[in-house]
């Protein structure tokens, strides 16, 4: 495993791809070193008061040409001079940051489940298991159409179905209003998902209710189940202990390094 360091990036693209929702790639040595599901924290260049960086999930790496692709929704200050960032502009970004997706070890199809800019790191599990060779199907939530990131979307449907599989591929969509595709949760379309399917890993990146509730389904179907989990961050590896998550065990976890991705089970929900 890669220690963890700061490294420079430069801006390739930085452009807006759904509501509030902008994609950013850049360049970096960094983008050689990170497995799917780990994170990067971004020194955004611009306020000398705004110190903490900004713990962002990616959705591609090019370990060859050293880019690194960001999906990012604009919700404060930090996320909203990201998004203002330009091609050419320079800063650093700590990481290689925690642990990431591991590829399934029971057998069957896996399950992804996607809400909102839990997208970009539920393509590079993707990304991951066509790899391996793990078929998968994947129900994908926004609130609302408007704020679905339509390209990476279409990646998910475009990456090759694995060999020797001949069921198709569904990638569900839902919207919490109905205004593109399912109407209502993401919990409910995987409710119907597993009373056609038997899936051997459930993966889920999301808001928290969210992905409680597919930990709680997935449990109950047998399924295995990793959730990749949010927390405020400062440093990003291990030194403030502010970004703590709850053990069902008792006890507390840090979701910087222990995470983000971790065994659903082992999660206080
Ligand atoms: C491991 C990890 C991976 C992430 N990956 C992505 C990603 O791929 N795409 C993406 O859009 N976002 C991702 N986030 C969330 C992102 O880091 C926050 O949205 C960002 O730090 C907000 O910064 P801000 O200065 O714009 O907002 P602030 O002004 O700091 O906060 C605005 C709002 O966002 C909430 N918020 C701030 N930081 C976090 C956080 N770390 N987790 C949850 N809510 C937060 C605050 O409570 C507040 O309501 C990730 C977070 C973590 C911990
Ligand atoms: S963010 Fe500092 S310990 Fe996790």
């Amino acid at each position: 495993m890669s220690t963890t360091s700061q490294y420079d990036f430069e801006v390739m693209t930085n452009e807006q791809v759904a509501q509030d929702v902008w994609c950013m790639r850049c360049h970096t040595d960094l983008a050689a070193l990170l497995s799917p599901g780990q994170f990067v924290n971004i020194q955004v260049p611009g306020n000398a008061a705004h110190v903490l960086r900004i713990p962002l999930s990616f959705s591609r790496t090019d370990a060859k040409a050293r880019t690194l692709e960001l999906v990012f929704a604009v919700v404060g200050e930090g996320t909203r001079r990201l998004s203002a960032m330009q091609a050419g502009q320079t800063s650093t970004m700590v990481g290689p940051c925690g642990k990431g997706w591991q590829l399934p070890t029971r057998k069957g199809r896996a399950l992804l489940v996607a809400g909102g800019v839990g997208l970009p790191p539920i393509v590079a599990c993707a990304r991951m298991l066509t790899q391996a060779g793990v078929g998968f199907d994947a129900i994908v939530g926004a609130q609302t159409s408007d704020k679905h990131v339509d390209y990476l979307l279409d990646e998910l449907r475009a990456l090759a179905p694995c060999e020797g599989c001949d069921c198709a591929r569904k990638v569900l969509v839902t919207t919490d209003d109905g205004s593109r595709g399912i109407r209502g949760f993401t919990t409910a379309a995987m409710r119907n998902m597993l009373a056609e399917h038997a899936y051997g890993t459930v993966y889920t990146c999301g808001p928290q209710p969210m992905m409680a509730g597919v930990a709680k389904l997935a449990a109950s179907a047998g399924s295995d189940c990793q959730a990749s989990l949010e927390r405020m961050m400062g440093c990003g590896f291990g030194a403030c202990s502010c970004c703590n998550v709850a053990l069902a065990s008792g006890g507390y976890a840090l979701c910087c390094t222990d995470g983000p991705v971790f065994d659903a089970k082992e999660v206080a929900w």
